[in-house]
């Protein structure tokens, strides 16, 4: 079932038009990953989807409703969380108080208190740390806070941009096996990543953007094989 479609979407800054019409299906349950260079248009795409950017052309539809002149709010309500790239938590405020913030949206307040719990479950390490201020964390930790106080909106469907950038190895080991029992929960998943190789192996299906437009898509399998891709993105 298609959670979100994306049909000749276009967008940008004020008359800087970035996004030249994009079309994307996204799968319930599945991990589709935004693959592409620097300066491609992957985060303007986020952005756009989440409500953080106008939509100049093109519809947005999410769970069979159009919502492409919503306000961020109103996405965040009907199920759409971003983890923005750069992770950007608050940083004066503690851990725990960056979770209560996500769940801010009237669906997601019932039950936050428990969904904090679960969090801590998910994220041990952000549990010892529950009272520390975010922006004393390790560049992993926040990321993974960034995760939790996304999916504290109780969401249908999260936008992941850039979750390892930075980190070490061990750290994005973690990251994508925190994702992938979030797939298996049912969530679905949209991210963009520069580690393509490892994106790509994880996602269920990818779409390649270039300039502002899809380049390829289809499944995650098929791209890794394909040799443009593998010319341009995975350097074999
Ligand atoms: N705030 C902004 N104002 C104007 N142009 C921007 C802004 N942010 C990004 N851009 C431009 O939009 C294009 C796409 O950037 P971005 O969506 O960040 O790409 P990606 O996430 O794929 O690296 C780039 O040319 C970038 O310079
Ligand atoms: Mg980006």
């Amino acid at each position: 079932m298609t959670v979100l479609e994306l049909r000749d979407l276009t967008g940008g800054y004020g008359d800087m038009r970035i996004l030249h019409g994009i079309s994307l299906s996204i799968e319930r349950g599945k991990a589709t990953a935004l693959v592409g260079a620097n300066g491609a248009g992957k985060t303007t795409l986020m952005r756009t989807i989440a409500g953080l950017l106008p939509v100049s052309g093109g519809t947005i539809r999410f769970n069979q409703s159009e919502i492409a002149a919503t306000s961020a709010a109103a996405r965040v309500q009907s199920g759409i969380a971003l983890v923005p790239e750069g992770r950007l938590v608050f940083p004066t405020f503690s851990v725990e108080e960056n979770l209560r913030l996500g769940a801010i949206a009237p669906r997601a307040r019932p039950g936050w208190r428990a969904r904090k719990e679960e969090m801590f479950g998910i994220f041990p390490r952000l549990a010892e740390r529950s009272q520390q201020s975010a922006g004393s964390l390790s560049g992993g930790e926040q990321q993974m806070l960034a995760i939790a106080r996304g999916l504290m909106a109780l969401p249908d469907l999260l936008l992941l941009d850039e979750p390892t950038l930075g980190l070490a190895p061990v750290m994005v080991q973690l990251i994508f096996e925190t994702l992938a029992r979030l797939r298996e929960a049912g969530l679905t998943l949209l991210i963009a990543e520069q580690d393509v190789r490892r994106t790509l192996d994880f996602a269920d299906s990818a779409c390649v953007i270039e300039n502002g437009r899809v380049a390829a898509g289809g499944s995650a399998r098929a791209l890794r094989e394909d040799p443009r891709v593998r010319a341009a993105y995975l350097g074999r």
